[in-house]
């Protein structure tokens, strides 16, 4: 899958968000390792700090079927800017990926490329137990 592709997901996901408070409607696709890729939007809510951003959902999905291992993800919304991924999205995806490569586009299509772990350096990250 190259980038363009994995961008691609991510732009046919935009019309599935549900974002009526913001009208800023964000799609994600996330490559695992093997190749699946989970798709994601954002989803808001009345109550709004309950709402979910396509990142997350992307990767709640994935790690809900039994993924744990991703190489990129892709995240768009329909601005001249590139997208980039808050700060609790960039949380919850270093848990599994620090090398993840984050591909940020505009609504051209167009992209920048970082390291998650340039996005978020130093991050938190808690010893894990053997489960
Ligand atoms: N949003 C995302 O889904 N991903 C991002 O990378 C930036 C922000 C959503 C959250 C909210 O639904 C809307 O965009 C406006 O912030």
């Amino acid at each position: 899958m190259t980038n363009q592709e994995l961008i691609k997901r991510a732009e046919e996901m935009k019309p599935r968000a549900y974002a009526p408070y913001s009208n800023f409607p964000v799609g994600a696709a996330l490559l695992c390792e093997d190749g699946t890729v989970f798709t994601g939007c954002n989803v808001e809510n009345g109550a709004y700090s309950m709402s979910i951003c396509a990142e997350r959902t992307a990767l709640v999905k994935a790690v809900s079927e039994g993924h744990l291992q991703f190489r990129a993800i892709a995240v768009t919304a329909d601005t001249a800017e590139y997208c980039l991924p808050c700060g609790a999205c960039r949380q919850m995806l270093i848990e599994f990926a620090p090398d993840l490569d984050v591909l940020c586009a505009n609504k051209d299509g167009d992209y920048v490329c970082y390291k998650l772990h340039e996005m978020l350096a130093p991050a938190f990250q808690l010893q894990k137990r053997d489960v």
